[in-house]
């Protein structure tokens, strides 16, 4: 039998739904009757079209059947006319990038991204792609920063692991007027908080393997924005190779299907976390940008339905964080974010060990610094754990 060809554009999906409806149904397709999108164990396909490279239906091109229904949900969860999953949250960035820029191009981006981001900026610089770094929250210095060759500008959300929010509507107007590509890693906040498309945004990029995904079983990644810049990021990506495997598609499918009522979820525990450490004597300092003391807080409250699951604080001294993260019993160390179980680690021993210490120390990374990746557990519970860690 011959699979029907598919196109994982949305125009015909029911954008008007609201996000909890699609994420449990948009893009399915009942294939042989089945309610939930089936697994399709099969690198490749009998072929249609023998004319075109497209016609060729293979995993690598992300074009089997399975890998297009998720496409069209993840399209339509973020309002945008096309979408792509890849292997990895890095996947999507490198791929992301390269579709925009060339050798000769300069990229504006936020200090204090994402580590594995940031060295990525390193390899570009050596293929001859340029970046500046920016203070993302003031506007007013961005245009002293920005050269003629200047092509994109890239933002996160919610910044990891400082948990700072951008001047987003500056970013998405300074790139319009300047005829800039817009692009932001809403990994942080997810879809439930925040979905960038619609606010102006050219390109968001997710790593899967947290909130979307949400149960810490796989790691991907997704672009999406219009059909246009998708085409060339799949062009790319069918080359670079970084394709998702149809069972790991299956289950950010079926991940997918509870992102809103988990996701909101975790934002309450970490915001009654948050108010309960930032009154700890053991904690010199407190971030979430969900707090009304938060210095991010107002730009939060202004364009996130919640600040998710993700705070950071600091004990007093260096010693006094590593006992923390030895004695926590139900919170677990280690790295990654967005899952069920809350998570507590260093950044400054995980995601930026990547960089140079004296890198780190200029960023605000200290030692003493713990990132928290609140998940589903009793919030009564998750305080003790937490207050007896640190007595
Ligand atoms: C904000 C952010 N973006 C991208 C990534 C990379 O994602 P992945 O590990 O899925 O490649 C991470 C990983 O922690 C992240 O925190």
């Amino acid at each position: 039998m011959h699979p029907e060809r598919e196109s994982t554009r949305t125009q015909e999906q029911p954008l008007s739904r609201r996000l909890s409806t699609l994420v449990i149904h948009a893009g399915s397709t009942h294939t042989g009757g089945a309610v939930v999108q089936p697994i399709f164990q099969s690198a490749n396909y009998l072929q249609q079209d023998a004319e075109r490279y497209d016609g060729v239906r293979y995993l690598r091109l992300a074009n089997s059947p399975q890998q297009l229904a998720l496409c069209r949900k993840l399209a339509a969860i973020e309002q945008a006319e096309d979408a792509l999953a890849l292997a990895s949250g890095m996947a999507a960035i490198s791929t992301a990038l390269l579709s925009v820029l060339k050798a000769g191009d300069h990229l504006l981006v936020q200090r204090n991204l994402y580590g594995g981001t940031a060295t990525l900026l390193d390899d570009l610089a050596r293929l001859g792609i340029t970046s500046t770094p920016i203070d993302a929250s003031d506007p007013s210095s961005w245009a002293a920063a920005a050269t003629d060759h200047t092509r994109a500008i890239y933002v996160e959300a919610i910044s990891n692991p400082l948990l700072q929010v951008p001047a987003l509507q500056d970013v998405v107007d300074f790139a319009e007027a300047r005829g800039l590509v817009s692009c932001i890693d809403a990994t942080f906040v997810s879809p439930t908080g925040f979905q960038p498309i619609p606010f102006g945004f050219d390109l968001v990029v997710h790593s899967a393997t947290k909130y979307l995904n949400g149960h810490s079983d796989l790691v991907a990644g997704v672009i999406a924005g219009s059909a246009e810049r998708i085409e060339r990021a799949r062009s790319l990506h069918n080359h670079l190779g970084g394709c998702l495997d149809a069972h790991a598609c299956f289950l950010l499918d079926r991940g997918l299907k509870t992102l809103t009522l988990r996701v909101p979820a975790q934002a309450q525990r970490a915001l009654h976390l948050a108010q309960v450490l930032s009154e700890h004597d053991a904690v010199a300092r407190v971030r979430y940008p969900g707090l009304p003391s938060d210095p991010e807080h107002a730009r939060a409250s202004r364009w996130f339905a919640h600040a998710s699951g993700m705070l950071t604080f600091e004990t007093h001294t260096d010693d006094a964080a590593q006992r923390f993260l030895q004695r926590v019993s139900i919170a677990l160390n280690a790295a990654s974010l967005g899952g069920l179980e809350t998570l507590v680690v260093r950044p400054s021993r995980s995601s930026h060990l990547g960089l140079e210490p004296e890198q780190r120390r200029a960023l605000g990374i200290t030692d003493r610094l713990i990132r928290v990746s609140v998940g589903a557990e009793d919030p009564d519970d998750l305080v003790e754990d937490f207050v007896s860690a640190l007595a």
